[in-house]
């Protein structure tokens, strides 16, 4: 059985691994024209936190969220933490809504030790922050920089057997004509617009920049449409950030970083001392919702190959992403299942 999985991000890389371990026999090719650290999620800070997902499902959210929280868990536990860059911290998520946070219990349950802010401590952030918070909670969690952990995959993957192929695929006929794989997984984000044809996809342009500030502890989170968030990584802090929809321009711009750095100097004023050493863009793959499925596509050759998607997950790549590719292994059992059954 060959496996090409198309796309070399965060959800590329898990799904490949998880596809490569779980079924060791199989030949599984990854092919992408862009590799760590040029993916999209190379920039982000990795925390993890459920995020511009649309309308996806809150029982897929806290079933592909829970797996990847107790798989970073567990590498927390080995003592992974310096080699894939993951921190476990404390974060202060909060929103200006009167109405609090839509499905809260999605991250409350997973996460540790979530207690919501007293009214108080609420209006002790909002003097210090000059800031109008109406509600906030308190939890731990970890982030894990994408800039550390695409690297390890991708070690892991080839270590089992996997292969690395830079290519750029514009549409899946050209993989199912071209390629002779028998199994497509289709991790591209923002891609698939292109090589599912699926107009639903739609581009969140998000803009940080990364300061060195190693005073800096806490991780601050405003659900607001205008909220700033900072979260610190291994030995930067990230500081976010904009979700500007339909907007593909990759170059930071001044009025954004200016929106960056008011907005995080305010929430934490000692961040004015704190040297900025990149300005960033990165392109999300925002969707209605997260897409997972197979699909069996025939090109106009007549040859027929089965598709899994796997994209879609807006700001949520890392949140989701070892949870997102069990499911895709389920769904490779299963056709393996029907097949054997024939
Ligand atoms: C982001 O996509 O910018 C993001 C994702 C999770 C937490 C914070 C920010």
């Amino acid at each position: 059985m060959r496996v090409t999985v198309v796309g070399a991000g965060v959800i590329g890389m898990t799904s490949a691994l998880a596809v490569k371990t779980n079924f060791p026999q199989f030949e599984v090719h990854v092919i992408s024209d862009k590799f760590s650290p040029d993916t999209t999620a190379d920039g982000s800070a990795g925390l993890w936190s459920p995020y511009l997902l649309g309308n996806t499902p809150c029982d897929k959210i806290l079933q592909w969220g829970g797996i990847t929280h107790r798989w970073l868990e567990k590498f927390w536990k080995a003592g992974l933490a310096p080699e894939i860059g993951l921190s476990l911290i404390p974060v202060y998520r909060v929103t200006s809504d009167p109405n609090g946070f839509p499905n809260v219990s999605i991250w409350t349950e997973t996460v540790y030790g979530a207690r919501k802010l007293s009214s108080s401590e609420l209006e002790k952030l909002n003097a210090e922050c000059t800031t109008s918070y109406k509600h906030g909670w308190m939890f731990l969690t970890y982030a894990v920089e994408p800039v550390r952990l695409l690297p390890w995959l991708t070690r892991q993957f080839l270590e089992a057997g996997g292969k690395l192929r830079n290519r750029k695929i514009h549409t899946l006929n050209e993989l199912i004509d071209d390629d002779g794989c028998d199994l497509i997984i289709n991790c591209t984000g923002l891609g698939a617009r292109e090589l599912a044809g699926d107009n639903t996809v739609k581009c969140i342009r998000g803009q940080v920049a990364r300061v060195r500030a190693p005073w800096v502890m806490h991780a601050y989170l405003a659900d607001d449409d205008d909220g700033n968030y900072i979260i610190p990584n291994t030995d930067r802090v990230v500081l976010g950030g904009t979700h500007q929809e339909n907007d593909f321009d990759r170059t930071p711009r001044k009025e954004d970083c200016e929106f960056i750095y008011t907005g995080c100097h305010r929430i934490l004023p000692s961040l004015k001392n704190a040297e900025v050493t990149k300005e960033w863009v990165g392109l999300r793959p925002g969707r209605h919702q997260v897409r997972i499925e197979a699909e069996v596509c025939k090109s106009p050759k007549g040859r027929e190959v089965t598709v899994i998607h796997n994209y879609g997950h807006g700001g949520s790549g890392v949140t989701l992403c070892w949870g997102s590719a069990m499911n895709v292994v389920n769904i490779v059992e299963n056709l393996m299942n029907l097949k054997s059954n024939l």
